[in-house]
């Protein structure tokens, strides 16, 4: 299937899973935002990307908030023309019991593992509702 003159976000896109997924997307024609909170891995992918021939596009920041989910969907329009494919990708665990389990851990947790999926469907519905066609959910 041709991706190309398509749209995608990927969420977490700077190293594993997510770097995997855009890179996959971008091979296929997507136009690819990677979004990471590490800047580094996030620059990093987006070479990887154009040294496959591909069109990609860095923001840095922690999705959860609608904030960032704004930001994400503005530069997917502003670089790209649109969204297409939005994959909420990114993920952290606080791998611990009950007991050793702080109420920022479990914040956080819910945070990106939850919010990002409700924050980022949401804003990338109401911003881009001409061509917000494709939403590909990751796994909690
Ligand atoms: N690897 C597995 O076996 C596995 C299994 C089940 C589910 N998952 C889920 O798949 C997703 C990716 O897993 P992975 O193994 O590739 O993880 P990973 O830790 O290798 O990569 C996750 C990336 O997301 C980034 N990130 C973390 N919080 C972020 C935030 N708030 N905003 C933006 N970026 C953020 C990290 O910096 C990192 O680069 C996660 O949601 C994980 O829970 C993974």
């Amino acid at each position: 299937m041709s991706l190309s003159g398509k749209v995608a976000i990927v969420t977490g896109s700077g190293r594993g899973l997510g770097l995997a997924y855009a890179r996959d997307l971008a091979r296929q024609g997507a136009a690819v935002v990677i979004n990471d909170v590490d800047a580094e891995v996030a620059g990093e992918a987006v070479r990887t990307i154009e040294a496959d021939g591909g069109r990609a596009v860095a923001v840095v920041a922690p999705v959860g908030s609608t904030e960032a989910a704004k930001q994400l969907v503005e530069a997917a329009v502003a670089e790209f023309g649109g969204l297409d494919i939005l994959v909420t990708n990114a993920g952290i665990l606080r791998d611990k019991s009950l007991l050793k389990m702080t109420d920022e851990d479990f914040d956080l947790v819910i945070n990106v593992q939850v919010r990002k999926r409700t924050s980022s469907g949401s804003t990338a519905a109401s911003m881009s509702p001409p061509t917000a066609s494709t939403f590909a959910a990751g796994r909690v």
